[in-house]
């Protein structure tokens, strides 16, 4: 599934390209002097549209986190300045990891010709051009689901009454699976019932329910086994091929879910979507979180690192991180400290925005050899001058309430030979 997507956006893209290259063509020809230069201007249809279709409309289109639809000409007529504002600035499509280090895939960033076409496109009044060389569709335009049809959709039991003010405490959800045999799962995705109010999703597997008198907030010893990381802006969770998690028959899932107020009342039913691997993978994932909970941010600080690792026995594939903090994450770097004293920094990423959980997934996984430590180390600015800062003068230690408290914590999904 993941591979036809791929493959389909690299056929939009070479057209795409082409399309560009002649336009770039027609500039190059333009003779000197006097002559009325021809310079075809680019149409919705034709030239923008293939653009959003792959780089924009998996986020702008219904029901998704985008506060707009691209999808049609009617849809994206009357966004044009602000388009061009933000794709000129490459604030859009939002991406926050640097260049230099392990590749990414889904790398969601225009290129020069992509970017140059769109501000061509609305310096020319943003016309419609013919219908007819729109092309189709976006596959993903039709699923309710990013990871296209679910083979499984869990929801909470209830709905559950966001307050208008004030902190909410940590909620968790059991839901059983009643799956009689194990399963495999591919793709993972978390879609909250409340975008404005859910501010994060942890989602734990058990092979029993939690029971009376059970305290799942204990930050020593988790609900259960980590399955999935949501919290706003993130992307669904989709492994390669070849790959997928265990979900044991029997499974009682835990969502545990963190809700921010904002001033009026909400509802929330959060849904779970899982997609199935057609066959027992070569390798399964194992997702941990790498944490610091001991973390004390000085007030007016602007620069305070802070560190977690973890050291690996055995050979493991690093699939993919998402790094999590709260309103003074300022940037987060990941190492691989082998075992002689070389070090390797794989993923860096410097913009670290908190509203946007992207999920970083390596093209190939990244090999951690046996007693191999994979090194996270986060940044925060607790001064006046980070915006989101709402108390510089205060110290700032661990905590879930992304107003009072930080988080220091890396969701980090793993591939080991799978074990019958
Ligand atoms: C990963 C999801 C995602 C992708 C991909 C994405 N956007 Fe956005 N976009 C958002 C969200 C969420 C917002 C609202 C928050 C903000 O303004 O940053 C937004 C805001 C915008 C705005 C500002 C709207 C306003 O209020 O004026 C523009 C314009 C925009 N996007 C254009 C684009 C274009 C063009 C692309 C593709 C080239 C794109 N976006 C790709 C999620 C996305």
């Amino acid at each position: 599934m993941e591979c036809r997507v791929a493959e389909r956006g690299r056929i939009v893209l070479a057209m795409m390209l082409a399309v560009a290259t002649a336009w770039a063509g027609v500039l190059l020809s333009v003779p000197p002097a006097s002559a009325q230069p021809v310079r075809p201007i680019p149409t919705f249809a034709r030239d923008v549209a293939p653009i959003f279709f792959t780089h924009c409309t998996t986020c702008h289109r219904p029901g998704q986190i985008a506060p707009m639809s691209l999808l049609t000409y009617k849809d994206a007529r009357p966004w044009s300045r602000s388009i061009r504002a933000r794709v000129a600035a490459r604030t859009m499509p939002p991406w926050f990891a640097d260049d230099g280090h392990r590749p990414l895939a889904g790398d969601r960033r225009l290129n020069d010709n992509e970017l140059m076409t769109i501000l061509a496109w609305v310096d020319g009044g943003a016309v419609e051009g013919n219908p007819a060389d729109l092309p189709r569709e976006p596959a993903h335009a039709q699923d309710d689901w990013q990871i296209g049809t679910a083979d499984a959709v869990f929801e909470l039991p209830d709905e559950y009454p966001i307050p208008a003010s004030g902190p909410v405490a940590v909620q968790y959800f059991e839901v059983p699976t009643n799956f009689t045999e194990d399963k495999w799962v591919q793709a993972i995705e978390v879609r909250p019932g409340d975008q404005a109010r859910v501010h994060k999703v942890l989602l734990y597997h058990r092979d029993s329910p939690l029971g009376a008198g059970a305290n799942p907030d204990d930050e020593s010893a988790p609900p259960g086994r980590a399955l999935t990381f949501y919290a706003s802006g993130a992307d669904p969770l989709v492994f390669a091929d070849g790959m997928a998690a265990r979900l044991p028959a029997g499974s009682v899932l835990v969502f545990e879910v963190h809700y921010t107020t904002n001033g009026s009342i909400g509802r929330d039913r959060t849904r779970l979507g899982l997609r199935f691997a057609r066959q027992p993978p070569a390798l399964a994932i194992q997702a941990l979180s790498i944490r610091n909970t001991g973390l004390v941010i000085p007030p007016g600080e602007s620069n305070h690192r802070v560190r977690a690792s973890v050291k690996f026995d055995e050979p493991v594939s690093l699939v993919s991180v998402v790094p999590h903090a709260h309103r003074r994450g300022r940037s987060y770097q990941y190492r691989l400290l082998h075992d002689d004293g070389r070090a390797e920094t794989i993923l860096s990423v410097s913009r670290y925005n908190w509203l946007w959980e992207s999920a970083y997934r390596f093209a190939e996984p990244v090999a951690v050899p046996a007693r191999t430590t994979i090194e996270v180390t986060a940044v925060f600015d607790n001064s006046a001058a980070n915006k989101a800062n709402p108390d510089p003068r205060r110290a700032v230690t661990w905590g879930w309430d992304p107003a009072t408290h930080e988080m220091m914590l890396s969701f980090v999904v793993l591939a080991t030979p799978r074990s019958p």
